[in-house]
């Protein structure tokens, strides 16, 4: 008998029929995200799961579904899996890096160009019949070329990052608990500095780790004040990284200058501080959301939990456990 597996949330058809050689699977292609009862109750004899974000796999669900072997997450982010939890109880959780870092560090450095070149403001301006006509100091911006751009969260896509900054002529900096050995940096024409250094000097910061109870808050109105008030920050990585509502002070006090977000503390819900600001650039966490990749990454987690169910290792574990064929 095949093992039943439940996929959380809308996948593409592809995802489904390459699932469906292995295992009984059952979908929601409703896409409403289930809440945590709905979950347990539909997770009810699976042996896996096929989950995203907005799936809270925790210590409390685990207990509720006894049978389950792997979590496979569409996401590269795992904060959403207690990880020390699925270890204990012997779940297999996995991940989707590597396919999604280049639209991802594409996506930031589309905030950036955006927020410096005010482009969501600019578009507003004709679609609400403002424009009269060209002149000198019509929406002024600031220059991405040539400027510092400090990244904080040197991993895949960090580097990625600034493999594009090197073709805007950027001077990089860069902080991270680890340091990228010297061929790396010198590749990336990447300078390694301390938190405080990169906030004092970088025209632009960026910020490119996971979210993790240490990341929380890493940037609150100390780090803001840092920071040069003709500053852009952007985060495109995970809410709660940011103190959101500090930078809503910041950014009404011009202790900085923009900001371009793709993420949110509390997401789906955003601090309405935020809906009326010129100097604002919002997006709805689309950082990995191209056709694409959006594609590959549900493959990838598909065929995690299908290694998991059929004795193989998956691709893509997080946690140390031998696998239960
Ligand atoms: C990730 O992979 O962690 C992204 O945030 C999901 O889009």
């Amino acid at each position: 008998m095949k093992t039943k597996i439940l996929v959380t949330r809308e996948v593409f058809d592809e995802t489904l029929e390459y699932m469906a050689q292995y295992c009984e699977v059952e979908s929601n292609q409703a896409d409403v995200p289930l809440d945590a009862d709905t979950l347990a109750r539909r997770l009810q004899g699976c042996g896996g799961v096929v989950c995203n974000l907005t799936d809270c796999i925790d210590e409390p669900l685990l207990v509720r579904c006894p049978q389950l072997r792997v979590a496979a997450n569409i996401a590269v982010g795992f904060n959403n899996i207690d990880l020390a939890a699925c270890t204990a109880r012997g779940v297999m959780a996995t991940n989707t890096p590597e396919v999604l870092t280049d639209t991802t560090a594409d996506l930031a450095f589309a905030l950036m160009l955006a927020t410096a070149r005010r482009l969501t403001e600019a578009e507003a301006y004709i679609r609400n019949g403002q424009w009269r006509g060209w002149h000198l100091k019509q929406l002024l911006g600031v220059d991405v070329h040539h400027a510092t751009l400090g990244i904080i969260g040197m991993g895949r896509i960090g580097r990625t990052i600034a493999k594009r900054a090197l073709g805007f002529e950027m001077r990089v900096l860069y902080h991270d608990p680890i340091r990228q050995p010297a061929d790396v940096e010198r590749q990336l024409n990447a300078t390694y500095v301390t938190k405080d250094e990169l906030l004092a000097q970088a025209d632009f910061v960026i910020l490119q780790m996971p979210y993790a109870p240490e990341t929380h808050h890493l940037i609150g109105a100390a780090e803001l004040k840092k920071m040069k008030p003709s500053a852009i920050l952007i985060n495109s990585t995970r809410g709660g990284i940011v103190d959101d509502a500090a930078l809503v002070q910041a950014l009404r006090d011009g202790t900085i200058r923009a900001a371009g977000l793709d993420a949110f503390e509390g997401e789906p819900k955003i601090n309405p501080g935020f809906l009326g600001m010129k100097n604002v650039v919002l997006a709805p966490h689309i950082g990995s959301s191209t056709e694409a990749t959006r594609r590959a990454m549900a493959m990838t987690a598909a065929k995690n939990a299908v290694a998991a169910l059929t004795g193989s290792k998956p691709p893509n574990l997080l946690n140390k456990l031998s696998v239960r064929a």
